[in-house]
């Protein structure tokens, strides 16, 4: 149940409550494909930096080590030794961009696997039937995002394709919350809007989807080559018309910027790969825009990477010593980039929460992007 606290401008403030504990939004989920953190850090850690929801994939834990052997394992959550909330996608987005040999019908999508070639099928039953065993707390539904340069009348027929397959979702979703085996008897469903650059498709499907009460409710579709102009219009034109009573999430997004710029159009979700791979790249997020650690002049940098951060890697490190480690490929640099980094998009997150508390988003959007643009040290 999600419960609307706040609002400054279009700014929400809200909160997810679950079976896994209360989520305070905004928030930013921190990524876990295959059920782990990219980067060596474990779930004791992100228990350590904030973490409020870990974010999994139906497509590559059915892979690999196959939603059987999990609900076997009792769920994800004793799976990974994680007791707070965690969301799964459906597998829909993977299938397009992993899988080879393609093949999408009425029913679903035929697939070959991108770890042994085996034929997969996954349509919405198999979908929610994975979550279901993964036993997540927030499950997606099954979507198709077209290409962001298919043409209108493709992208036309696989949004209706996707309401009819979130239908199916729905049905299934609460046949399986009923059986008396299954894991997570609450498991939420959010339906995702597509439409790729066309609004008046997506207004139309989001008009569609919200007559149906679910869950929450996802933008899905973009982050995939357009401009950060054009994902910013659909937001103004899309969100209004997705339920204000309930959470909002706009997948694969996006730099801090972009989050708060999301933010202020009502966006409660995000998720992202970038503090992640960043950080394992020695790329670290600050107050004023991101240090390559590789650069020379960190070489004898005593600081932190930023003064005042209260990250494991700020709070004993020096730039010099994490550069160190990086050259020398020792997996312990890595690890602190990435601790860093999930530690700055959480902190960001709680900032932004308290902001829209006290009122004061528009001062805080305004005083954060200005200093992402400043000098670097
Ligand atoms: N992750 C990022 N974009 C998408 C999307 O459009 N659909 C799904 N299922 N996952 C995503
Ligand atoms: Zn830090």
């Amino acid at each position: 149940m999600y419960k609307l606290l706040k609002q400054d401008g279009k700014a929400k403030r809200g909160e997810l409550h679950t079976v896994h504990g209360v989520i305070q939004t905004p928030v930013f989920m921190n990524v876990g494909t295959v059920a782990a953190i990219k980067g060596a850090v474990s779930t004791m850690d992100l228990q350590e930096i904030g973490t409020q929801v870990e974010l999994s994939n139906t497509y590559h834990l059915h892979v690999r080590p196959g939603d059987q052997i999990v609900k076997k394992m009792g769920g994800l959550h004793k799976f990974m030794v994680w007791d707070k909330p965690i969301l799964t996608d459906s597998g829909g987005f993977q299938v397009f961009s992993l899988s080879s040999l393609r093949k999408i019908k009425e029913e679903g999508v035929y697939f070959s696997s991108h770890i042994d070639g085996r034929k997969i099928f996954m349509g919405p039953e198999e979908s929610m039937q994975i979550q279901s065993n993964l036993a997540s707390t927030i499950a997606m539904a099954f979507d198709e995002c077209p290409s962001s340069v298919a043409d209108r009348i493709y992208v036309q027929a696989s949004v209706e394709r996707t309401t009819r397959w979130l239908k199916r979702c729905k049905e299934e979703m609460a046949r399986l919350n009923s059986l008396p085996d299954t894991i997570n008897k609450h498991q939420m469903l959010f339906g995702i809007n597509q439409g790729a650059v066309y609004e008046d498709i997506r207004i139309e499907h989001a008009k569609e989807i919200a007559r149906l009460d679910l869950d929450g409710y996802a933008v899905g579709g973009l982050a995939v080559g357009e401009t950060h102009e054009e994902m910013y219009r659909i937001l103004d034109a899309v969100v209004p018309f997705l339920p204000l009573e309930k959470p909002t999430y706009l997948m694969g997004v996006g730099t801090p910027a972009n989050i708060l710029e999301a933010v202020d159009r009502g966006v409660d979700f995000f998720d992202c790969v970038y503090p992640s791979r960043n950080g394992r790249h020695g790329h670290v997020y600050t107050g004023r825009g991101k240090l390559n650690l590789f650069n020379a002049k960190y070489e004898t940098d005593p600081r932190p990477i930023e003064e005042g951060c209260q990250c494991p890697a700020c709070r004993h490190y020096s730039r010099a010593y994490i550069r160190h480690l990086l050259k020398a490929k020792e997996m312990l640099g890595m690890r602190l980039c990435v601790l860093h980094n999930l530690y700055f998009y959480n902190h960001m997150m709680e900032e932004i929460r308290t902001a829209i508390d006290e009122n004061r988003y528009q001062e805080y959007k305004k005083a954060k992007l200005a200093g992402f643009e400043e000098e670097n040290i």
